[in-house]
């Protein structure tokens, strides 16, 4: 185990054969499953809501690490809790009171995520460190899958790698594959979500394998 928790994230997936798609991942070494949803405000993007999360938690053992990509997060925490969530990611920049809605997400016992777009610089975002379980960042601008990788927002990972404790968990996310990959785990990320490099190859299994080595 190289300590690397992959996240392929079903927005690549066949919508019409989720099951079959998740099942895929889940069979070959996924550790967790990666649920974008978004609300055509904060992002110019709709995808998935919370039905749709109560009914992938019946088909699956896979923690799901929901990434809301919304406005007015702390409305949705206890319906995303309740539909399954195991992770609860929401943007920096969408949110007021950083503090609070930490806390609600933790008072339903799952682990609280901030993810910043690539805009937000890592100094801005120091302070919350200690509070979060995880923290992602976003390696293109969030809305849609098949992106090309920023490489100069996976440079933030090293800030936020030297003031953070030691459990938190650094994720990315956007344009991931085998090559950028390394390049985050460089920088001191530790949680990789890749939709198009894992959904369209053609050996699901290898290509999560090149991930985590
Ligand atoms: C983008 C989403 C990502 C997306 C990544 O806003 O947050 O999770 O699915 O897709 P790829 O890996 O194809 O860039
Ligand atoms: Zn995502």
């Amino acid at each position: 185990m190289s300590g690397i928790i992959i996240s392929p994230s079903i927005l690549s997936a066949d919508f019409a054969n989720l099951e079959n798609d998740i099942k895929k991942v889940e069979k070959a070494g996924a550790d967790w499953l990666h649920i974008d949803v978004m609300d055509g405000h904060f992002v110019p993007n709709i995808t998935i809501g919370v039905p749709v999360v109560n009914s992938i938690k019946k088909i699956t053992t896979l923690p799901l690490d929901v990434h809301l990509m919304i406005e007015n997060p702390e409305k949705y925490i206890e319906p995303f809790v309740k539909a399954g969530a195991d992770i609860l990611t929401f943007h920096y920049e969408a949110v007021e009171n950083v503090e609070h809605i930490v806390k609600l997400i933790k008072s339903y016992g799952v682990k609280a995520g901030m993810s910043i777009k690539p805009d937000t610089p890592a100094e801005e975002i120091l302070k919350y460190l200690p509070v979060l379980d995880l923290l992602l960042v976003m390696t293109v601008e969030p809305g849609f899958g098949g992106q090309k990788f920023m490489e100069k927002c996976a440079e933030k990972i090293s800030v936020i790698k030297q003031a953070a404790q030691e459990n938190l968990i650094i994720q990315v996310d956007g344009g991931i594959n085998a090559q950028t990959a390394r390049i985050c785990t460089h920088y001191g990320a530790n949680s990789l979500v890749a939709g198009n490099y894992i959904y369209k190859s053609t050996d699901v299994e290898l290509a999560i394998k090149s991930l985590r080595d």
